[in-house]
This record gives C-alpha cells, sequence and structure tokens, in this order.
C-alpha cells in the first residue's frame, strides 16, 4: 500500500516536471533549413544566457516566434518585454506567429495574449508558461 502511494507521488513530480519542459511535444514541426542570423560572433566566453534577438526584432504590440528555441517573445509596450513558451497548451503545437496582439496556435485556432501569454480564444484553457529572458540594451538573451 506504501507503494502504491508513493508511485503516485513519483508520477506527479514527473508529471510536474514534463509540464514545465514540455517542449519537445509537437511532432508536426516543419524541419525548413534556416540560417542563423549574423555570423560575426566573437569567440567570446558564453555568458550564461543565450543570445535571442534585438528589441528591434520585436514589434510594439507583438511578437516573434523562435522556432528553435521553442520560444515567443512579445513587445506589448515599447520597451516592455515578455517571453513565453512557443508550445502550445492545448496539445503540444508550436504556436506559429503574432497576429493582431494575438500569438496564435494554427493546429485548433488557440490565441494567446501578448500581455500576458493568456488565453484570448480557445480551445486551449491554459496560459502559455513564461519563459525567462533578460534585456540588455538592445540585446535579448534567453534566461
Ligand atoms: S494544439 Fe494549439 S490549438 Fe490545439
Amino acid at each position: 500500500m506504501g507503494d502504491t502511494t508513493r508511485r503516485r507521488t513519483v508520477l506527479a513530480a514527473g508529471a510536474a516536471a514534463l509540464a514545465g519542459t514540455a517542449l519537445t511535444a509537437c511532432g508536426s514541426e516543419d524541419k525548413a533549413g534556416t540560417q542563423a542570423e549574423g555570423g560575426s560572433t566573437p569567440q567570446a566566453a558564453a555568458p550564461a544566457e543565450q543570445a535571442l534577438a534585438k528589441t528591434a526584432d520585436i514589434p510594439v504590440g507583438g511578437g516573434k516566434v523562435f522556432k528553435d528555441e521553442k520560444v515567443v517573445v512579445t513587445q506589448p509596450k515599447a520597451g516592455e518585454f515578455k517571453a513565453y513558451s512557443a508550445v502550445c497548451t492545448h496539445q503540444g503545437c508550436a504556436v506559429t506567429g503574432v497576429k493582431d496582439g494575438k500569438i496564435v496556435c494554427p493546429c485548433h485556432q488557440s490565441f494567446f495574449k501578448v500581455e500576458d501569454g493568456s488565453v484570448a480564444s480557445g480551445p486551449a484553457t491554459r496560459p502559455l508558461p513564461a519563459a525567462k529572458i533578460t534585456v540588455t540594451g538592445d540585446q535579448i538573451a534567453l534566461g
């Protein structure tokens, strides 16, 4: 009997861990060969954060999806940046873009608000989890 309880606890912990890192759930991702931008990266020691974009890349009132990093960065107001998981909370598809202030999941047409990742319209019922970014000057980095 004790075993059952312990097992349930372990499974619940595993589910929580999956929920936090469910970034590989989508199986319908295109494998289009996208080239990394830049090419002039100096060989400095890599900082803890991973460079993602420049602030000018993120439209005010909109956002941009970073497919490889599975993150969407938004700028609800000028100078205010937010980031969320790009994995839809409905069934795990990748969101593909931001339109009219909403992050769009094309699989079943869920829309999430750029301000806080909350559901603007379903079928998704849960918000996109926040992702951590750091803005330094005009650079946006993951982490
Ligand atoms: S997986 Fe995104 S709306 Fe269904």
